[in-house]
């Protein structure tokens, strides 16, 4: 008998070390992860060693994310789109022991569609709405279905990707992305009554813009930055968040305060 303990100490020990890591490794769920920044997103977090959740609306366009998760064991593949109850349902049955130390509020309906760069006239009503479902009200499910396993972690954080096209101070100038601008800056006000309860909970949650970046919507724009500047400098801001910043809008570059 204590000769078949002594060669499963061995094992018994390594079990336990596996386990403490896992109890060590943080946990970042990022919601439109397949591509552009919330990739990159994706990317950085697992190479620092996090647990990642990458969740995308459609497996069947996810290839890269499939391909880096295979070399990647510490990411893990879910279906989420943010619209979808079923699906909100169904990711948070499957996690609702877990804690997760940063809610990444990256999926958006982002103004690909024409009518964005049109007048008042040209303002498609479907865009509109699809905006609003999608930024606004999907980022709020989101945030209703984990904001409790967010208040279980010691550092909990929900970070919301903006854009200062939604910032009455420091939009441009110029009448467009109608759709886009109104369902971000509805998507503000929620972080910001958001922020009066989070106070309570012991969670940052912040609204952070990414810059102008060089994916499809932000390319040929002046000044676009690359994705992975914009990524990892947001990974600074997000890293040094502490309580002041709760219920704020930041930039990406130094985590300076952006007015509403
Ligand atoms: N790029 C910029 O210059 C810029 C500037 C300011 C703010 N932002 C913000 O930064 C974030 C990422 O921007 P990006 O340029 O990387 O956007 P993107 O290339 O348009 O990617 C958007 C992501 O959201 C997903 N998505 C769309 N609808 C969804 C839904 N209903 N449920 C779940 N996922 C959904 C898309 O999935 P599919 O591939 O399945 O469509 C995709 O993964 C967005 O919140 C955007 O508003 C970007």
């Amino acid at each position: 008998m204590m000769r078949i303990f002594i060669a499963l100490v061995p094992f018994i020990l390594s079990l336990n070390a596996n386990l403490n890591a896992a109890e060590d490794q943080s946990t970042v769920l990022i919601t439109g992860s397949n591509r552009n920044i919330g990739f990159e997103f994706v990317k950085q977090f697992a190479n620092k060693g996090w647990r990642v959740i990458a969740t995308t609306r459609s497996i069947d366009s996810a290839d890269e994310l499939i391909e880096f998760s295979k070399e990647n064991n510490n990411v893990i593949i879910e279906q989420l789109d943010i619209t979808n109850d079923e699906h909100l349902r169904n990711l948070k049955k499957k996690y609702n022991d877990d804690v997760i130390d940063v809610l990444l509020n990256n999926a958006a309906y982002t103004p690909r569609y024409l009518s964005s760069f049109r007048g008042i006239d040209g303002v498609d009503h479907e865009a509109t709405r699809k905006s609003f479902e999608v930024n606004t009200i999907g980022t709020m499910k989101v945030i209703q279905a984990f904001i409790s396993n967010v208040e279980e972690s010691n550092n909990g954080k929900i970070i919301n990707l903006s854009t200062k096209a939604a910032s009455f101070e420091e939009r441009p100038e110029i009448p467009m992305m109608y759709s886009y601008a109104m369902s971000k800056a509805a998507m503000n006000s929620m972080v910001k009554t958001l922020s009066f309860e989070t106070a309570e909970k012991n969670i940052i949650v912040i609204a952070i813009s990414p810059g102008t970046v060089n994916t499809t919507l932000g390319m040929g724009l002046m000044g676009a930055i690359d994705i992975d500047e914009s990524v990892s400098k947001m990974m600074v801001v997000i890293e040094n968040l502490t309580m002041d910043a709760n219920g704020l809008f930041l930039d990406y570059e130094d985590g300076r305060v952006i007015g509403w």
